[in-house]
C-alpha cells in the first residue's frame, strides 16, 4: 500500500527518493510527496497523483543529501496534496511519513487540540507529528520523544521522521509495518522494502516491532522501547537483485509473471526435493503429520490457492479448514492444541494475516508460514516458513504466486503421503505451461469477446469451481467488469436467475466424475442464451469446446486452467486499455486492516 523511502546520504538524495518511489508504485497509491532537508530548513513537495508529477513540481538541482519520500493510499481523509505525506508538525519541526493506521488518533488528536495544537489534514499521520512536538517540547531530545509517542500510539506505523533542520539523522519507528535499513556505498538508506535500495545498498537489517532510532551517512542505532541501550546490529543481504524488478522486453508485470510459472515450479521441485526425497524440514512434516486440525487462513488469491491445498489435505486424511483472515480475526476459533494453522501469504505483510498471527502466537498453537517473501513480518512471527521461491510480484494482480502456492501445497502433500508421484506430474504441467504460454495468442479472441460484456460468469465443480474463483477475482480486479463464479450444481438454487440472452459464461471440465453434471448445467445455461465458452481437457473434450487443453493429473489441474483465466483476464484489459500492472483502487500488499 503506502511506500517509503528515505536515506541519508553524501551525494544529492532527491532523485534516488523519486525514484525510489516510482519502484514501488506497484503497491497501489494516490498521492506522493517528499521532504527534503537543506539549507536550515525543510523543502516539502507533494502531489495528488503519480510520482511522476511530483517529479515536475520538485525544484530542479537540489543539493540535499537527507530526505523522505512516500507514496500514500488513502485511508483517513481522501487523496489530496494536503492529506499526502510527508506531514509536518504545526511549527514544522518534526516531518513525518508513515505507513500503517494509528486506531486511537482521534483522542490523542482531541488532546492536542485541546493543547493548542491545529490541524491543516485529515491524517492520522498529522497526529504524529504534533505528538512528537509536544513531546519535544517536554523532553528536548528526540529519541526520547519518539520513544514517548510510541508509548501512546496504538495501531501500525512504519515512521521516518526528519527533525528541524537537522541534515544528519533521520529518525525511524516501527509496529506492525515493514521498515529496512540498507547500507551502501555513500550513505545509509530506509524504506519500506528492499526494492527501492537495491540500487545503492547490498547489506541491510530489517526493523522489528516496537524498534525505533536514526541513520547518519554511515552509522544506523536501533533501540528497542523497553530498553535503554542501542541493540546489536547484524547486517544481512538480500537474494532480489535490481533485474528481478525489470520488465525484460514484456509490456507488463503481469504478463512477465504469468510466463514465469514454469521457472517457479522447477524452483520450488529445486529446493523441496534433492532428486531422490523431499528435503523439507522434517520437523515441519512431522507437525503437519501429526496434526488432528490443519487451518488455513489466508485472503484473496491466496485464499483461493488455499482452497485446493484443502483438497490435497483432506485427501490425506486431515480433518482440514480455510478461512478468510480478516473473517477468523474477528471471530477466532481454535479446535484444541493438536491444530496447526498455515497463513499463506505471498508478500508476508498482509494486516489481516498479522491479526490473526497475533492471536494464534498468544493462544500457543503452532503457525507455519507459506510466503514468498523471506524475512516479513509473517516469516518472522511463525514457528516455521515455507517460501514460496516465485520471485518478486510486481503486478498488482498475483499470478505467479498462486502457482507456486498450489504447487508448494501438492509437494507437502507428495512428502505426507511418501510418494515422489508428484514430481513428475509437475514436471509434466511444467511442459503443458511451456505449450500454453506458446499458443496464448488463441486465447485474444475469447478475450476480446469477454471485455465487450459488463457481467460474466465462471462455472465449474471441484477443483474447477475452487480455480474458476481465482479466475473471476483475475478478471474483476484488472478489467472492472462484474464476475462470479458458481458451483454448477448451485446453479439452480438461484444464480441461474441471472442468466438472459448473451449473457458470457465460461466453464471449466476437467474432472470424470462431474463431466456429465457441468454439461448439463452449460446446457440449462445455453437453453436460457447465455453464450458459454467451455474450457476442458482432451479425454473429457466434445465437439464445439472452444478451449482444449493437454491431460494432465487432475488434482494439478488448477495450475493450467488459472493460467487460461490470467490470460483472458490480462488480454481483456488489455482490449479495454486499463492500466493493467495497477488496476485501479487495488494495492498490491494490503498493509492495513
Ligand atoms: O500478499 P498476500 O498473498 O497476503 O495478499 C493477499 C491478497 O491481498 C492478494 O492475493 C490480492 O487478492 C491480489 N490482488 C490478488 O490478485
Amino acid at each position: 500500500m503506502c511506500g517509503i523511502v528515505g536515506g541519508v546520504s553524501l551525494e544529492p538524495i532527491s532523485q534516488y527518493i523519486i525514484d525510489g518511489l516510482k519502484s514501488l508504485e506497484y503497491r497501489g497509491y494516490d498521492s506522493a510527496g517528499i521532504a527534503l532537508s537543506m539549507d536550515g530548513r525543510i523543502e516539502l513537495s507533494r502531489v495528488k497523483g503519480r510520482v511522476d508529477k511530483l517529479a515536475q513540481v520538485l525544484p530542479q538541482n537540489l543539493i540535499a543529501t537527507t530526505g523522505v519520500g512516500h507514496t500514500r493510499w488513502a485511508t483517513h481523509g481522501e487523496p489530496s496534496e494536503i492529506n499526502a505525506h510527508p506531514q509536518p508538525s504545526m511549527h514544522q519541526q518534526f516531518t513525518v511519513v508513515h505507513n500503517g493506521v494509528i486506531d486511537n488518533y482521534r483522542s490523542l488528536k482531541k488532546r492536542l487540540e485541546n493543547r493548542g495544537f491545529q490541524f491543516l489534514s485529515e491524517t492520522d499521520t498529522e497526529v504524529i507529528s504534533n505528538l512528537l512536538e509536544f513531546e519535544y517540547a517536554q523532553t528536548g531530545n528526540v529519541m526520547q520523544s519518539i520513544k514517548n509517542v510510541m508509548r501512546q500510539l496504538v495501531g501500525s506505523y512504519a515512521l521516518a521522521i526528519l527533525f528541524d533542520s537537522d541534515e544528519e539523522h533521520l529518525y525511524f519507528a516501527k509496529n506492525r509495518s515493514p521498515l529496512v535499513i540498507g547500507k551502501g556505498r555513500d550513505g545509509m538508506y530506509l524504506a519500506s522494502d528492499y526494492i527501492p535500495m537495491l540500487a545503492k545498498a547490498k547489506e541491510f537489517v530489517t526493523i522489528t516491532d516496537h524498534q525505533y532510532g536514526y541513520i547518519t551517512h554511515n552509522d544506523v542505532v536501533i533501540y528497542h522501547d523497553e530498553q535503554n541501550t542501542p541493540l546489536q546490529i547484524s547486517f544481512h543481504q538480500t537474494e532480489l537483485v535490481s533485474e528481478d524488478i525489470q520488465l525484460i522486453g514484456y509490456p507488463h508485470y503481469m504478463l512477465k509473471e504469468i510466463e514465469e510459472s514454469t521457472d517457479v515450479i522447477r524452483r520450488l521441485i529445486d529446493n523441496y526435493f534433492d532428486g531422490n526425497q523431499y528435503i523439507f524440514d522434517a520437523l515441519i512434516i512431522e507437525k503437519i503429520k501429526a496434526a488432528r486440525n490443519i487451518v488455513f487462513l489466508a485472503c484473496g488469491t491466496s485464499y483461493h490457492a488455499c482452497l485446493i491445498g484443502r483438497r490435497y489435505f483432506r485427501d490425506q486424511g486431515k480433518n482440514c479448514e480455510v478461512h478468510i483472515a480478516s473473517e477468523w480475526a474477528f471471530y477466532p476459533y481454535i479446535a484444541d492444541q493438536d491444530s496447526i494453522f498455515i497463513i499463506v501469504s505471498q508478500s508476508g505483510e498482509t494486516a489481516d494475516l498479522i491479526h490473526c498471527m497475533e492471536i494464534i502466537n498468544e493462544r500457543g498453537a503452532t503457525v507455519i508460514t507459506i510466503t514468498n517473501t523471506k524475512g516479513s513480518t509473517l516469516d518472522r512471527a511463525a514457528d516455521h516458513t515455507l517460501l514460496l521461491f516465485a520471485g518478486i510480484e510486481i503486478a498488482v494482480a498475483s499470478t505467479k504466486a498462486y502457482i507456486a502456492q498450489v504447487a508448494l501445497f501438492a509437494l507437502i502433500a507428495g512428502a505426507i503421503a511418501g510418494t515422489t508421484n508428484t514430481v513428475s506430474d509437475l514436471v509434466q504441467i511444467i511442459k503443458v505451461q511451456k505449450e500454453i504460454i506458446k499458443k496464448r495468442d488463441s486465447l485474444i479472441p475469447h478475450a476480446q469477446f469477454i471485455s465487450k460484456n459488463s457481467d460474466v460468469y465462471f462455472l465449474g465443480r471441484g477443483y474447477d469451481y475452487d480455480v474458476a474463483r481465482e479466475c473471476s477475482l483475475k478478471l474483476k480486479e484488472i478489467t472492472y467488469i462484474h464476475s462470479e463464479a458458481f458451483p454448477g450444481g448451485e446453479l439452480k438454487h438461484g444464480p441461474i436467475a441471472l442468466i438472459e440472452k448473451g449473457t458470457p459464461v465460461i466453464g471449466f471440465v476437467s474432472d470424470p466424475m462431474t463431466a456429465d453434471p457441468i454439461r448439463s448445467n452449460f446446457q440449462e445455461v445455453c437453453a436460457r442464451g447465455a453464450d458459454v465458452l467451455i474450457i476442458s481437457s482432451k479425454s473429457l473434450a466434445r465437439t464445439g469446446d472452444q478451449i482444449v487443453l493437454p491431460d494432465v493429473q487432475l488434482y494439478l489441474t488448477p495450475l493450467i486452467k488459472v493460467m487460461i483465466g490470467q490470460y483472458l483476464a490480462y488480454f481483456a484489459a488489455l482490449e479495454l486499455g486499463y492500466n493493467i500492472d495497477k488496476p485501479r483502487n487495488l494495492a498490491k500488499s494490503v498493509t492495513v486492516e
